[in-house]
């Protein structure tokens, strides 16, 4: 609710920036030098190629990988809610030849609605929590994915140490309680995937293998 609450009055469209931009600065730096590359090749082989393929990168940041994507020859659609990380993306893509770039400001929660439109891959890493609600985030989610199109979504969860410490554990015992949050509480480890069980899925592979992350890859189902 109060997240709700904030999001009314908060506008990206109107200028509002969550995100300083020393601290974006600082954050970009870190993670064009971390890229794993082992992983976007792994949803490139699983894409059966890049090339000419529609990604979203849901909650993009610096667009580190938005920016691999398109290198590799996907159509890329960067959707944050920050201008200065946006801002960042545009730079690096400038000067690492990446064009195949486009660029969306808004709420996770309100991607579908903006974008209006499908991919073949939906990337959406380290920003889940930020959702208002997980239950009505995996539909919007669902929504962003082609019928037979693949996603990848890494969380950290309440396992999480930095989470545990900050927020208190009455929120929490609501939130598991009523799947209402407020602040960004990180899920607790599995929910993410019960609300995806949920949907019509295909396939989906799922790594808990660091107790303080969830990662997983699904396909959507083709229609019938
Ligand atoms: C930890 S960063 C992760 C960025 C990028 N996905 C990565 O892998 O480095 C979290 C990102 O979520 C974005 N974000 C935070 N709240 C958001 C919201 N409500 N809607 C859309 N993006 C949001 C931030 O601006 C930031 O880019």
């Amino acid at each position: 609710m109060i997240n709700e609450i904030h999001k009314l009055i908060r506008r990206p469209s109107a200028g509002w920036d969550p995100v300083p931009l020393d601290y974006a600065k600082t954050y970009s730096a870190r993670q064009f030098d971390t890229l794993e590359l082992q992983l976007i090749s792994a949803l490139e082989e699983r894409l059966g190629g890049l090339k000419g393929r529609e990604v979203l990168d849901l909650g993009a940041g610096p667009g580190q990988y938005s920016i691999a994507f398109s290198v590799r020859g996907a159509q890329v659609v960067h959707f944050d809610i920050s201008q200065n990380y946006q801002k960042i993306c545009q730079e690096q893509a400038a000067l690492r030849g990446a064009t195949h770039l486009s660029y969306r400001l808004g709420y996770l929660d309100d991607a579908d609605g903006i974008l209006n439109s499908q991919f073949d891959l939906v990337f959406n890493r380290q920003c889940w929590y930020y959702c208002v609600n997980d239950r009505a985030f995996s539909k919007t989610f669902f929504n962003l994915m082609k019928p037979g199109g693949l996603a990848y979504i890494e969380t950290s969860n309440s396992n999480f140490g930095l989470n545990r410490k900050s927020h208190p554990p009455l929120l929490y015992h609501l939130y598991q309680l009523t799947g209402y949050k407020a602040l960004h509480l990180h899920p607790p480890s599995g929910w993410v995937e019960a609300y995806l069980r949920k949907m019509p899925i295909d396939i989906l592979d799922a790594d808990y293998s660091n107790p303080e992350f969830d990662r997983l890859v699904f396909r959507r189902k083709m229609e019938t």
